[in-house]
């Protein structure tokens, strides 16, 4: 398949990279133990606040390498409907990957927890430690973690109806 009819390898990278540490997140949060008053943030909680922060930081880099560089041509014409909830699908992803991250921050603040950046740049409080509105962050965090995980089968869905259905190369433009 010729270059031009493809995403870029940085963005083919940084699609599947970001696919990878979302996988590892989502499994461990419900691997982590339950988060409630007194709990530290080490072990596996340790590990969810680091990889949420590596997830944000892949995601920031692919936004601005999205908005800097064009994509590629896509190979059927999909009904108007289609288009649309594609479009939709693809920016409900890239805000939830962006908004997940800040609402678990926020509540780690209010936990008094200390967030860094690949576990060595010290990051600063969104909230002060007992925030009422962090507290509530945090249960904001979980139901967007239920919407992108929603967003993401929608998105598979779509994808597997471009290789399966329509039978055109929207899937081996990503790989
Ligand atoms: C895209 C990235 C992220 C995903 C998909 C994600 C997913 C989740 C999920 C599914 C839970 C619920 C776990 C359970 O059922 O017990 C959770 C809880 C939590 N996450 Fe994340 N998370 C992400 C990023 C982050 C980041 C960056 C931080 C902090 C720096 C964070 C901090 C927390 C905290 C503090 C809780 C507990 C919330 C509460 O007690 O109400 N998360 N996360
Ligand atoms: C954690 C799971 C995933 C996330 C968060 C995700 C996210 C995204 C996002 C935000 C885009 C938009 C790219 C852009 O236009 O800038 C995209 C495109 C794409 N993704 Fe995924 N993706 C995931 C999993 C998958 C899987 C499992 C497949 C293949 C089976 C896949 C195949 C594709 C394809 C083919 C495109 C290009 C679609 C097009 O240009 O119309 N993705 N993905």
């Amino acid at each position: 398949m010729q270059d031009a009819q493809r995403y870029d390898p940085v963005a083919r990278l940084l699609h599947w990279l970001t696919v990878l540490l979302i996988v590892l997140q989502f499994s461990i949060a419900w691997t982590m133990p339950e988060i409630h008053r007194g709990v530290e943030p080490t072990g596996l909680i340790g590990w969810h606040l680091s990889v949420g922060v590596a997830i944000l930081a892949v995601v920031l880099v692919r936004i601005g390498w999205r908005v800097t560089h064009s994509e590629p041509a896509a190979p059927t014409s999909l009904s108007p409907v289609l288009q649309a909830i594609s479009r939709i699908t693809h920016f409900a992803l890239y805000g939830l990957l962006v908004a997940l991250p800040f609402l678990g921050w926020a509540n780690a603040s209010a936990r008094g927890w200390a967030v860094m950046l690949f576990g060595t740049i010290p990051l600063p409080q969104l909230v002060a430690k007992g925030s009422a509105l962090g507290q509530q962050m945090g249960d904001v965090h979980q139901t967007a973690a239920l919407v992108l995980l929603a967003s993401i089968a929608l998105h598979v869905l779509g994808a597997m109806y471009h290789l399966l259905v329509v039978k055109d190369r929207t899937v081996q433009r990503m790989l």
